[in-house]
């Protein structure tokens, strides 16, 4: 078997926290006045926090201060925050834990690739803390998906080359930071929204461990 390089997005792959991100997303578009529906939620999956306001504030052509743009952007944040506050392993989405414990079987080094500046905080929540060999999160980069910044980085300190990875994604962003990464990408979710992936499913579920030892041995 050789070595690849497994790379998870955590918000809708791991742990089922991109509703959670919606319902700050959606309150905090109400209080301005700018209609925000799941459909425009999805421009924002793995989007960084600061891009996602500034797409919101377009959609409803608002402008603010900067000091009302910061306020606004931390009120989202403690929304979020206060319903993530009591997770626990529940979350975690289906068929994930099966997933990680196969590659740890084979050897296959693993690495977290998020946008979100929670993430530690959240892997924590769920005891997933200490199972990658490498984290790379929203404090680790300055460039946003679609930017391929922060799957070259996980590469890089997985010691896989780029073109070894495999990347599993929900957001569309991430499916083309994949791409232009030039590694194998995996959707998560809906084949209609991720139609740039190069597989897709809806969730682990769905994928075969046969589809890992593939994967594994091409
Ligand atoms: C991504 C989510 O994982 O992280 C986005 O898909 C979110 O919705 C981004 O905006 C940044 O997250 P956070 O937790 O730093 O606000
Ligand atoms: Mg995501």
């Amino acid at each position: 078997m050789s070595r690849k390089g497994f790379i998870f997005d955590l918000d809708g792959v791991i742990v089922d926290t991109a509703r959670y991100h919606y319902q700050a997303w959606r309150k905090l578009a109400d209080t301005l006045g700018i209609s925000f529906n799941e459909t425009d939620n999805e421009h924002l999956k793995g989007v960084s926090r600061v891009r996602s306001l500034e797409k919101i504030l377009d959609w409803g052509n608002v402008s603010l201060t900067q000091e009302r743009f910061d306020e606004l952007l931390n009120k989202k944040n403690n929304d979020y925050l206060s319903y993530i506050a009591n997770m626990d392993e529940e979350e975690i989405l289906p068929d994930v834990p099966r997933v990680l414990s196969y590659l740890k079987q084979n050897k296959q080094p693993i690495a977290l690739g998020s946008a979100s500046k929670n993430a530690k905080t959240i892997l924590k929540e769920v005891g997933l803390l200490n199972v990658f060999d490498t984290i790379v999160d929203g404090t680790n980069v300055t460039k946003a998906k679609p930017n391929p910044e922060v799957f070259l980085i996980a590469a890089r300190q997985l010691n896989v080359r780029p073109e070894d990875c495999i990347v599993f994604e929900d957001a569309v962003a991430g499916i083309k930071a994949a791409n232009t990464a030039g590694m194998t990408s995996i959707g998560i979710g809906d084949p209609s929204v991720l139609s740039e992936a190069m597989y897709v499913f809806k969730d682990f579920t769905e994928i075969p461990t046969e589809f890992f030892a593939k994967l594994i041995s091409e």
